[in-house]
């Protein structure tokens, strides 16, 4: 049986505590967690761990090896083993589903037709259409007008939100290349229902193109967008966000804020699928310093690409520790173990044998060709900073280059606020460097 966790977040010395005993726990095992499993065999990381562990966990099956991460141990395991898996699972914060309906009584999930689902593979449609619901459902009880969907891809959650809820949506992404086809995408969708329903007047998300790299970037956003009182398209001239676009959008603001003092007026609700990285910490901050931002809700993703104080791509502020607690306990994650946190140990659980094998196996020989390049070419392993598949970064090139010579974009609807961004960091290493795309058994992820 899998044991209850003891720690709770009630108030903020439980917190703090729970905090507390995660570093201890962890401390041990530093080493681990700031190797890279690909350097399992390079750094021969297994004549570290204890040695009636490996030879008790080589004998055992795999059904039971993908069991640890929930917490089931063996009867016949050593002692320590079992003490360290119970400990770590007494650790993690609870995943345990919550009853949708119970948390918000006013919740009703439309059924998307085809139209709207066009192009979204089975995980994605039932992610949109529940999480639309859930925005919809929250904009009704907090009295919010407008939604802003950050990070939105190609818009398939702004989509919903307008085209089946009547909502008032701004779909932010970094990509440009998103932004074009979240705005042809919904250009369609608005001809298919005006020609069904002859209503000419639909709402259609405006789409925006920012990297959104701080909370007074977002709350500049906010601002802007407030103050408009019928919601017209925005001009970016109309955002005072100073110069340049491409250094965060950090800048004075030189209007009066309307995130400050107001409790009356038009409101806003933030949503966030698949919010990579620090977005998804970017629009709790926002959400904490704008009284207008009446709710935020965000599935977050890709904790690898969170920034950390030290690491290389922190800027002013950081993703993690977002918590002050945290931040004064002194945990610090790092790069490999942000990687890790990729992986679902739910998952694990219900794999089959099949793709379990296959996956120790890409694990296996993925660290077997780390020796490889370590031995023979070392300069790889130094001047290149990713790991894993390169493939979909190139496919992705490929794509948005047939796209840019074959679309034509309506101007009256697309893109009415463009700060290119091109060379942002942040979809760089979003199709890059997700070593963990290949395990897809047992990540979690977009
Ligand atoms: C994993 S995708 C999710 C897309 C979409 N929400 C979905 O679920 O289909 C994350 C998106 O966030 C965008 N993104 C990442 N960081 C961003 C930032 N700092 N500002 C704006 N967009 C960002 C990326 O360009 C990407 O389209």
């Amino acid at each position: 049986m899998a044991p209850h966790c003891r720690y709770s977040c009630d108030t903020a010395a439980q917190t703090l505590e729970w905090i507390s005993a995660i570093n201890d726990f962890l401390r041990p095992y530093m080493f681990l967690l700031n190797d890279h499993v690909v350097n399992f065999f390079k750094d021969r990381l297994w004549e570290s761990i204890d040695k009636q562990w490996m030879n008790c966990l080589r004998k055992e099956s795999v059904e039971n090896l993908l069991k640890i991460p929930s917490g089931i141990v063996q009867d016949n395991w050593p002692a320590s083993l079992k003490e360290f898996i119970l400990t770590s699972r007494s650790l993690v914060l609870p995943r345990e589903q919550v009853e949708l309906q119970m948390m918000l009584p006013n919740l009703h999930v439309a059924s998307l037709d085809t139209v709207l689902t066009q192009g979204m593979n089975m995980k994605k449609k039932h992610e949109v259409e529940t999480l639309a619901a859930v925005v919809r459902s929250i904009a009704e009880s907090t009295g919010s007008q407008t939604i802003i969907d950050v990070g939105a891809g190609q818009g398939y959650l702004a989509q919903v939100l307008s085209f089946q809820y009547n909502l008032s949506v701004v779909a932010i992404d970094a990509s440009s290349h998103h932004g074009a086809v979240t705005s042809a995408r919904a250009e369609r969708i608005k001809k298919h229902y005006a020609a069904k329903t002859k209503n000419a007047h639909l709402n259609v998300p405006q789409t925006v193109t920012c990297c959104v790299m701080s909370s007074d970037a977002l709350k500049a956003f906010s601002d802007a967008l407030l103050q408009k009182n019928d919601f017209e398209p925005l001009e970016m001239k109309e955002i005072d966000l100073g110069e340049p676009y491409l250094e965060g959008l950090e800048v004075e603001r030189k209007k009066p804020s309307l995130c400050s003092n107001s409790n009356m007026g038009p409101s806003l609700v933030l949503a966030g699928l698949h919010a990579c990285g620090d977005l998804s910490v970017t629009m709790l901050r926002t959400f904490i310093e704008c009284k207008e931002i009446k709710a935020v809700v965000s599935i977050g993703c890709c904790y690898n690409l969170l920034s950390e104080e030290g690491s290389q791509n922190s800027g002013s502020q950081c993703g993690f520790p977002v918590s002050e607690g945290a931040k004064l306990s002194g945990l610090s994650l790092g790069k490999s173990a942000r990687d890790l946190a990729c992986q679902s140990a739910e998952r694990w659980r219900s794999l089959t044998k099949d793709a379990a094998l296959q996956n120790f196996e890409l694990h296996a020989f993925r660290a077997a060709f780390q020796m490889v390049l370590n031995r023979y070419y070392p300069e790889i392993l130094t001047t290149s900073p990713s790991i894993g598949r390169q493939g979909k970064a190139l496919r992705r090139q490929q794509q948005r280059r047939v796209l840019q010579n074959n679309l034509h974009v309506d101007k009256r609807t697309s893109l009415p606020l463009v700060a290119t961004w091109e060379k942002c960091e942040m979809e760089r290493s979003c199709t890059t460097s997700n070593y963990s795309e290949a395990y897809q058994g047992a990540y979690s992820c977009c």
